[in-house]
């Protein structure tokens, strides 16, 4: 298993609590630059605290989180410099319903970024192309099937150039038969080099394109590994009996 000696990513002893809640216990995470993470884990183990985490969606109170050189910790507030370089897809898409697709694409580059609207509205449509709806520019997200609104939700994050794209469950809300096109969105983002963390129970996705596979239960990593080890050889109880049920 390699990780890059100078990672683009880095967890180090990260606590949280929710109150009296302990639900992040001492993780340790190395992303290399282009590496895909897939993480796993029971509901409730912390999967999307972590990832949120990385974005400065939710506070911490130990440990260091570093995105390409620039920390987060329990007193360092580096949110917005943070959030330039980190895209995050939710599960439940967040598009402005009152705004076109090349809108919701637009709104932060302009407004964050001062971009020019000519050349946000111009980087916009090159990230429609590569998630495969630019015909879908003017219209409003409530005319969209759902895998088209998620992959306008990718196309909005790329728009912002990030360095690392985050994923928290981005099929788990679609119809079936519209999972496969934004699985295929993100091996394509994949194949780029994009570094990815993804949470998500594709297991086809993982062996497909992650790097390692991290498992997640109680609020710690169990185990993590290549998608060749870590399906074939699960180390723990707890990842076995996991696999047995998602893999039946
Ligand atoms: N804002 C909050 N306040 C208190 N407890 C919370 C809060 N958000 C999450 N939790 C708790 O923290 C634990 C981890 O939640 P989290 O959403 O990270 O789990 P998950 O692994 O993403 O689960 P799922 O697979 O269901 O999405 C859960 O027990 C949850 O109830
Ligand atoms: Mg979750």
């Amino acid at each position: 298993m390699s990780v890059s000696v100078n990672p683009i990513v880095s967890v180090a002893g990260l606590n949280k609590w929710f109150g009296d809640f302990h639900v992040l216990r001492d993780i340790d995470l190395l992303v290399g630059r282009g590496q895909r993470i897939v993480i796993c884990g029971p509901s409730g183990s912390g999967k999307s605290t972590l990832i949120r985490c990385i974005n400065a969606l939710e506070e911490f109170q130990e440990g260091r989180i570093t995105i390409d050189g620039i920390e987060l910790g329990p007193n360092l507030r580096r949110v917005d410099d943070i959030r330039r370089d980190v895209g995050m897809v939710f599960q439940s898409f967040n598009l402005f319903p009152h705004l076109t697709v090349l809108e919701n694409c637009t709104l932060a580059p302009i407004w964050v970024r001062h971009m020019p609207k000519k050349d946000a509205d111009a980087a916009a449509m090159k990230y429609l192309e590569r998630v495969r709806i630019p015909d879908k520019a003017n219209a409003y997200p409530g005319q969209l099937s759902g895998g088209q609104q998620q992959r306008v939700a990718i196309a909005r994050a790329l728009t912002m150039t990030p360095k690392v794209m985050l994923f928290d469950e981005p099929t788990s809300a679609l119809d079936p038969e519209m999972v496969k096109e934004v699985l295929d969105t993100m091996v394509d983002l994949a194949g780029e080099g994009m570094t990815m963390l993804v949470v998500t129970h594709e297991m086809g996705f993982a062996k497909e394109v992650a790097s390692r596979v991290v498992f997640m239960d109680a609020g710690q990593i169990i185990e993590a590994n290549t998608p060749d080890q870590f399906f074939a050889n699960p180390q723990h109880a707890r990842t076995k009996l996991f696999l047995s049920q998602i893999l039946r």
